[in-house]
C-alpha cells in the first residue's frame, strides 16, 4: 500500500522501526495527555471556506527571516534521526532542500554540522541546547563557519523529560551522539551526561539557561536567534524585550511537561500580543495541510514538523521525507483553494473559528 497521507506513513513506520526506537519517537511526557491534546485540539479549529473566486494559480511561497521558502512548512530539529534511517539528518536536510524549505539540525545529531551542510542544498538552521558556555561558544561558532543561517535555541528542557515508555523499555535515548563534536573529543566528555531529552541526565558543570544566559548567547553571534518552546504570552513578550528575532510556539510535541494546553490553543493569544514584534512559527501536532492553514490563520508565519520526518525516514529515507513534505504541500495547496485564496499572504484570522474561551484561558 502506497502511503497517501502522513497517517499512512505513521502506520508503516511503526511496523518498520524497532519497537523501542518507535516508542522513543512517538512518546510524550508522562500520561501523554498534552501530546494527544496537540492533535485533538486541531479539530476545534474550524475552517471557513469561500467559493466563486478565481484560485487557478496559487502561490505558496513565503519568507522566514528574509529567506524564501517554497511553502510554509519546515523540518523541526529532532535528535536521533539516524535511528530511523542511517542517513538520518543528511537525508532529511536533502529532502528539505529539494522541497525548497529549511532543515533545522539538532544539537543531538548523528551527522555533524559540516557533513550536513556539505550534503544539503537548502537553507539550514542550527538548534542549540545550552549545556555550558564552552560548548555553546564552540557550537555557535561552528554553525557560523558552516553557514547555518539561524541559531534556534530550545528553552523548554530545564530538566529531563520523563518519557515513561523509554523508562519501561530501558531506553535511555539512542547514543545521543553529538555528531558536530566529532573533531573535539575533549568537549565530547560532556556527552556522557546526555542532553535534557534523555532520562539519565546528571549535569555536573551544567550552567542552566536563564534570560541572562539568553542575552549572553545573543551577544555571541550576529546570526538571527529564534527561541523554541514558547507556551505563554508572558514568555513571548519577554522574548520581544530580549531582542530575539523569532519564536517557535511549541510544546516539543508534548515531550516535555505534560498537562499543559495543546500548542495550537496557545497560538492565538501569543500571536495577538507579539505579532509584528518578532516572527512567530509553530509546531506540535501538524499532520495535515489543513493544519498548516489553521496555524497560519491563527498567527504563525510558518510551521515545523517533527515526528512525520521520522516516519518518512523509516519508510524510505530521503525519498520518504521528500514525499511527506510533498503530501503536506498538496494538502495545503488544496486547502488554500477551498478558502478562495491565491496566496499564503492572504491567510488571516477570519478564516477559522475557535472556541470562544481559548484566548481567555491561555
Ligand atoms: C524523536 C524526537 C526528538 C526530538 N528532539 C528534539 C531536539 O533534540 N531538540 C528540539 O528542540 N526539539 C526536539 N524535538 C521536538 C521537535 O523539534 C518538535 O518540537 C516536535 O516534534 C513537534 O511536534 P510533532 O512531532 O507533533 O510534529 C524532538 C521530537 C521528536 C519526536
Amino acid at each position: 500500500m502506497d502511503p497517501i497521507n502522513l497517517c499512512d506513513y505513521e502506520k508503516l513506520a511503526k511496523k518498520l522501526m524497532r519497537p523501542e526506537a518507535w516508542d522513543f519517537v512517538d512518546a510524550g511526557c508522562n500520561d501523554e495527555a498534552t501530546k494527544n491534546r496537540n492533535r485533538s485540539a486541531f479539530e476545534e479549529v474550524l475552517v471557513r471556506p469561500h467559493f466563486l473566486v478565481d484560485v487557478g494559480v496559487r502561490d505558496l511561497k513565503t519568507t522566514v527571516l528574509g529567506q524564501e521558502i517554497s511553502f510554509p512548512v519546515m523540518i523541526a530539529p529532532a535528535g536521533s534521526q539516524t535511528d530511523a534511517h542511517p542517513d538520518g539528518e543528511i537525508a532529511s536536510a536533502r529532502a528539505a532542500g529539494k522541497s525548497g524549505t529549511i532543515f533545522a539540525l539538532p544539537t543531538a545529531s548523528g551527522h555533524g554540522m559540516n557533513e550536513v551542510a556539505t550534503a544539503s542544498t537548502g537553507p539550514l538552521w542550527f538548534q542549540l541546547y545550552h549545556y555550558n558556555n564552552e560548548l555553546t561558544e564552540y557550537l555557535v561558532s561552528m554553525a557560523e563557519k558552516a553557514m547555518y543561517s539561524t541559531i534556534c535555541l530550545t528553552v523548554d528542557t530545564p530538566v529531563p523529560s520523563p518519557k515513561e515508555r523509554d523508562i519501561r523499555n530501558n531506553h535511555s535515548g539512542p547514543e545521543m551522539s553529538w555528531g558536530s563534536l566529532k573533531d573535539r573529543p575533549d568537549l565530547l566528555q560532556h556527552r556522557s551526561v546526555g542532553i535534557p531529552d534523555t532520562i539519565n541526565w546528571d549535569p555536573p558543570g551544567y550552567t542552566g539557561l536563564t534570560w541572562d544566559k539568553l542575552d549572553w548567547i545573543r551577544s555571541l553571534t550576529g546570526l538571527p536567534l529564534v527561541i523554541k518552546g514558547i507556551r505563554t504570552v508572558e514568555d513571548a513578550l519577554r522574548c520581544v524585550e530580549h531582542g530575539v528575532d523569532g519564536i517557535v510556539v511549541s510544546n516539543h510535541g508534548g515531550r516535555q511537561i505534560d498537562g499543559t494546553f495543546s500548542a495550537i490553543e496557545t497560538l492565538p493569544s501569543i500571536a495577538e500580543s507579539a505579532e509584528g514584534k518578532l516572527e512567530i512559527y509553530f509546531d506540535s501536532g501538524i499532520r495535515r495541510g489543513l493544519d498548516v492553514l489553521r496555524a497560519l490563520a491563527l498567527g504563525a508565519r510558518a510551521v515545523m514538523i517533527g515526528r512525520p520526518v521520522f516516519w518518512g525516514l523509516a519508510v524510505d529515507g530521503e525519498a520518504g521525507v521528500t514525499r511527506v513534505l510533498e503530501l503536506l504541500r498538496l494538502e495545503f495547496d488544496r486547502a488554500l483553494a477551498y478558502c478562495g485564496l491565491k496566496s499564503v499572504h492572504e491567510i488571516d484570522r477570519s478564516l477559522v473559528s475557535i472556541p470562544p474561551n481559548w484566548s481567555a484561558r491561555v
